[in-house]
C-alpha cells in the first residue's frame, strides 16, 4: 500500500510525531505491564546461549549505532555481559576477532546495510551467534540471522532515521530486561524501567506539543549559524552524537556531538560568545558533572540552550532551555533526542533542505 504523508510537509516530520504509537509497536505484546516482564518470542529459543557467551558485540552503521551506544551502559548493568560496539565498516577493516563462544548483535533498520551484511557475514564465517535487530521483515539482515527481533515501527521513509531510532533504543532495553531476568538482585532496576516504558507515549506526546516553540527557535538565531555543538555525557552522549547526526544529514550544517567530560581536552578552545551550543542536563547520577561542564561554557561567554526536566528548579532562570518529562535514567535518552529531531527537522525546512532526500545521502547504503 502507498504511504502517504497525510496532513504532514514531510515523511520525516509525520514519522517524528507517529512515535508515542511507534514506540507502542515495538512493546505489544512483549512487555506485559501488569507482571512487568518483557518476552521477545524471537529470542526464547537463544537465552541461555546468550547468558552464557563472553561478550556481546554490537555492529550498526549511522543512527543505528547510535541505539546501541545508547542502551550500551543499562545493557552491561542488566547483564553483567561485556558489551562492545562497532561501526561495521571499522569492524571489517580491522578484522577484528570473533569467536564461536560470541554474540553478535546486528542493528539495522533497513536490514539492506552492505557495510552491516558484510560484517554478519564474516561472523557467521567464525561461527558466532548472529542476531538481528531490524525494521524491515524479509530483509536480508533478517533473513542470514539465526534469530532476532523485529522492532515494528512501521516503514521509515524520510532518509533521517527518527521512530526506528527510539524503537530499537527500546527493543535493546527489552533485550537486555529479558536477558537478566534470572537475576534477582536486579528485579527492582528491572521493573523500574517497565514502569517508566509504561508512561513513554504520554511523556513524548507532551514533548510534540512544543513543536511551535522549537520551530520559532530554529528560525530565529540559530538558522543563520553555520556550526552547533551539543554536549552530554552518560546516558545522554549517545543522544547527542545521534542530534549531530540529524543536523548534518539533513541541515548542512556542521554539528559534533561532544563528550563533556571530553571537553577540558580539546572542544573548550572552540567555546566563545559566539559558538552555539546545546548541552543536555537531565536529572541523573551525572548532573553534577554536567553542571560543571555547562560553567565551563559559560565562563567562557557561551550562551548555551540546556536540555533539561520539566521539573529541574536548579537550572538559573537567565537560561534558554527546552524541557522534557523525567524518566528512568537509561529511558531519559528516548525523551531528550525528540526535541533534537525537531529542531533539525525546523532547521532544515528554514534552510529550504529537501528534508526527506537531503543531497548525496541514501536512505539505506547498498554499497561498500
Ligand atoms: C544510512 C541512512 C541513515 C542510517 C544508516 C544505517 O546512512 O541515511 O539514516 O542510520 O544508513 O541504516 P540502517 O538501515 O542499517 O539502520
Amino acid at each position: 500500500a502507498e504511504i502517504m504523508k497525510g496532513s504532514f510537509d514531510h515523511f520525516m516530520q509525520k514519522e517524528i510525531f507517529e512515535q508515542p504509537e511507534s514506540v507502542v509497536n515495538t512493546m505489544r505484546g512483549r512487555v506485559n505491564f501488569d507482571t512487568r516482564q518483557v518476552k521477545l518470542g524471537g529470542l526464547t529459543a537463544f537465552l541461555n546461549t546468550m547468558r552464557r557467551c563472553r561478550r556481546m558485540v554490537f555492529i550498526a552503521c549511522g543512527t543505528s549505532y547510535h541505539s546501541c551506544l545508547a542502551t550500551r551502559a543499562i545493557f552491561e548493568e542488566l547483564t553483567e555481559i561485556p558489551i562492545s560496539i562497532e561501526l561495521a565498516s571499522d569492524f571489517l577493516d580491522r578484522r577484528t576477532p570473533i569467536f564461536r563462544d560470541d554474540v553478535c548483535v546486528f542493528v539495522s533498520q533497513s536490514g539492506e546495510t552492505a557495510d552491516t551484511i558484510l560484517a554478519l557475514r564474516y561472523c557467521l564465517e567464525r561461527g558466532a551467534l548472529c542476531l538481528g535487530l531490524v525494521n524491515t521483515v524479509g530483509s536480508t539482515i533478517s533473513r542470514e540471522t539465526h534469530c532476532g527481533i523485529h522492532i515494528n515501527a512501521g516503514p521509515e521513509i524520510g532518509v533521517a532515521s527518527t521512530k526506528a531510532y527510539t524503537s530499537q533504543y527500546i527493543a535493546l532495553i527489552m533485550m537486555a530486561v529479558q536477558l537478566s531476568e534470572d537475576r534477582i538482585s536486579m528485579a527492582e532496576r528491572r521493573q523500574t524501567i517497565i514502569d517508566g516504558l509504561h508512561e513513554l507515549p504520554s511523556q513524548i506526546r507532551a514533548i510534540l506539543e512544543q513543536d511551535k516553540a522549537l520551530q520559532t527557535l530554529a528560525h530565529g538565531t540559530l538558522a543563520k549559524e553555520r556550526s552547533l555543538l551539543i554536549m552530554g555525557r552518560g546516558y545522554q552522549h549517545a543522544t547527542c552524537l545521534e542530534g549531530a547526526l540529524k543536523i548534518k544529514e539533513i541541515c548542512y550544517m556542521h554539528s559534533e556531538g561532544i563528550l563533556a567530560g571530553e571537553l577540558k581536552h580539546g572542544p573548550l578552545a572552540l567555546i566563545d560568545e559566539s559558538m552555539p551550543v546545546i548541552i543536555i542536563m537531565t536529572k541523573d547520577s551525572l548532573y553534577p558533572k554536567v553542571q560543571t561542564a555547562l560553567m565551563q561554557v559559560t565562563s567562557r561567554k557561551g550562551q548555551p540552550i540546556i536540555i533539561c526536566n520539566d521539573d529541574d528548579q536548579d537550572i538559573s532562570p537567565q537560561s534558554k532551555t527546552i524541557r522534557v518529562p523525567r524518566t528512568v535514567d537509561a529511558l531519559q535518552g528516548l525523551l531528550t533526542v525528540i526535541p533534537l529531531q525537531l529542531l533539525s527537522y525546523h532547521l532544515a525546512v528554514a534552510a529550504g533542505v529537501d528534508v526527506d532526500f537531503p543531497r548525496n545521502l541514501a536512505k539505506s547504503v547498498t554499497v561498500e
